[in-house]
């Protein structure tokens, strides 16, 4: 699905990106793709999915420690 129609940028490449490059941020995200450098509409969405994708790793870390 995409998540910025201006730059055409879908939120399987924000995952992507996110676990790839160890992303925590959405500034970190945006260095490396160009999400919401057009209208900025997008970003309320990635940052929704960028803390998905944080707590996600979160949860893996826990298994694996506990
Ligand atoms: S929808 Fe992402 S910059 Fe416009």
């Amino acid at each position: 699905m995409y998540v910025c129609l201006c730059e055409a940028i879908t939120d399987k490449q924000i995952r992507n990106t996110v676990r790839k490059n160890q992303v925590t941020s959405l500034k970190g995200l945006r260095q490396i793709l160009p999400v919401g450098r057009e209208c900025g509409k997008c970003l309320r969405q990635t940052c929704e999915i960028l803390q998905e994708e944080l707590t996600h790793l979160n949860e893996l870390c826990v298994e694996h420690v506990a």
